[in-house]
């Protein structure tokens, strides 16, 4: 309304101007008027998943009900991958599956550069002609296929951020149909992934598209296979018991643009869906671990860097990085003995020789510097994200070496962004972190999943 006052005004000349401003004032309050009248119901603030650890393949599940009618789909999540799909080859019945057409606009904001003109077989979901085709990936087997893009009906459940409430649906949810293939190594049952990633056609910008929430998520990932954590799609805020708004707790730092997309396969010109953050040094006790930078940088092929992942249990790091922050580690825990490592980690203690914290295990904390200059922030990883419990007795250093020249340097695991909160702003291009939810005396399954009365 502001706007249409200053172009009016601006057009007009000045002896109009009062008579002007009058219509404006009328204008508003007939806006106001009708609005008031009608009784829509209130739209959600936000959305919510629940989210559980399978224990044989440490992945993140979660349900989604799809279809007409519906039926709950269980999922695994992948924070970074372009989409959702699910198997579309057994058992996908729905009266309201669209194939998204070639050519069309949801197909060109997809970034697809793929066409299916003539599908041999009868159609079906996953075959129908003139169809727009993308790739899904399993990260797991580390295999791309085609798949068909379409839409079909969602049903989410909204919340005020304390506790669940009332499901709504959305008709045009973007997805990929993979075939059955794709589903080997996913956690049993599940019949696709989840893709948070940040792009048009991730499920994020997909829901804050059909329900007008703001385009951002927080996940929160328990340790524990027998409780539950929770994604949060919209505004905050996010209420764990015992009545701690941890939005509060949360620090800044960008979220990057990587040029080059790090899928398993991707079309010319496709930029990375992966979430990207700006870590210029590691530091243990406040002393720098000694390592090369440029590595630190995103490149314009999209090499190096620092992402952030939910199906890699383990931080990943470049090789010369992995070796200096393991002797930075050993180094800082001198007079303690190590024991026989046991693999895939090298750096391993008597959980008796540690002692413990509110925080986990007495070690020292793993210190991400995060941005440049003026916007320097830290993430502290302590000791119930630094280590891994092996067996009763033994805790080792949870980090994994990433190889020579791995496409990304530094891959935030899993296990290191347990019970803590973060909020992916994609809107605003900022990741909000919280540390570890430990040290509040709260943890992600402390959501209540009641619903309220
Ligand atoms: C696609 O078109 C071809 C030829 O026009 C037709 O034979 C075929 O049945 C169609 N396939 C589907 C899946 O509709
Ligand atoms: C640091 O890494 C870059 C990128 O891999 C490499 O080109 C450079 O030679 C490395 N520098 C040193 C001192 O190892
Ligand atoms: C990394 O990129 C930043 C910003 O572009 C630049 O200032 C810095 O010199 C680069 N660091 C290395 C080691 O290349
Ligand atoms: C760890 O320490 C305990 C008690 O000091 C000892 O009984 C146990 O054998 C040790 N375990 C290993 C794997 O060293
Ligand atoms: C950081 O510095 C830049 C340039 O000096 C300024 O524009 C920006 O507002 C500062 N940011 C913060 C968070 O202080």
């Amino acid at each position: 309304m502001l706007h249409l006052q200053i172009v009016l005004t601006h057009i007009i000349n000045g002896t109009m101007v009062a008579k002007i401003n009058f219509l404006f004032f009328f204008l508003s309050l007939v806006l106001l008027f009708s609005s008031s009248t009608a009784k829509t119901p209130p739209r959600p603030r936000a959305f919510l998943l629940s989210v559980t650890k399978d224990a044989a393949t440490k992945q993140y599940l979660t349900s989604l009900p799809q279809r007409t009618p519906l039926v709950p789909e269980k999922l695994t999540i992948d924070l970074g991958q372009r989409f959702l799909w699910v198997d579309c080859e057994k058992g996908y019945v729905s009266s309201t599956y669209k194939p998204v057409p070639c050519g069309s606009v949801t197909c060109k904001r997809s970034l697809s550069g793929g066409c299916v003109e003539t599908c041999l077989a009868p159609p079906s979901p996953g075959c129908n002609n003139n169809t727009c085709s993308h790739s899904p990936y399993n990260p797991f087997i580390r295999t791309s296929t085609s798949g068909e893009l379409a839409q079909d009906v969602i049903s989410i459940q909204s919340t005020d951020g304390s506790n669940p409430g009332k499901f709504f649906s959305s008709n045009g949810v973007v997805f990929d149909c993979a075939p059955s293939f794709l589903l080997e190594k996913l956690a049993k049952n599940v019949k696709g992934i989840l893709g948070l990633g940040n792009g048009y056609v991730g499920f994020p910008t997909q829901l804050a598209n059909a329900f007008r929430v703001p385009r951002k998520f927080a996940i929160c990932l328990t340790s524990s296979p027998t409780s539950r954590g929770v994604v949060f799609f919209g505004d905050s805020p996010y209420i764990f018991l015992p009545g701690m708004d941890v939005s509060k707790r949360l620090v800044y730092t960008p979220l990057l643009i990587n040029p080059v997309s790090t899928a398993g396969s991707y079309f010319q010109g496709e930029p990375s869906t992966d979430y990207f953050i700006g870590v210029t040094s590691i530091k243990i006790n406040g002393n720098v671990v000694p390592i090369n930078t440029t590595l630190l940088n995103i490149t314009k092929d999209g090499n190096g860097g620092t992402k952030i992942s939910t199906v890699d249990p383990y931080t990943k790091l470049e090789t010369s990085i992995y070796s200096a922050l393991t002797m930075a580690f050993i180094k800082s825990l001198a007079k303690i003995p190590r024991v026989k490592p046991v693999a895939p980690f090298k750096v391993c203690y008597n959980r008796t020789s540690l002692g413990s914290t509110r925080v986990g295990p007495g070690v020292p904390p793993i210190e991400l510097v995060l941005g440049t200059k003026n916007t320097t922030t830290s993430w502290n990883i302590w000791g119930a994200n630094s280590m891994v419990a092996v067996n009763n007795e033994v805790l080792c250093l949870g980090f994994v070496d990433g190889g020579v020249e791995p496409t990304t340097s530094i891959i935030i695991g899993a296990h290191q962004i347990e019970e803590n909160l973060l909020q992916f702003d994609i809107a605003n291009k900022r990741l909000g972190f919280t540390s570890s939810l430990l040290f509040g005396q709260t943890t992600c399954a402390n959501f209540n999943f009641k619903s309220k009365a």
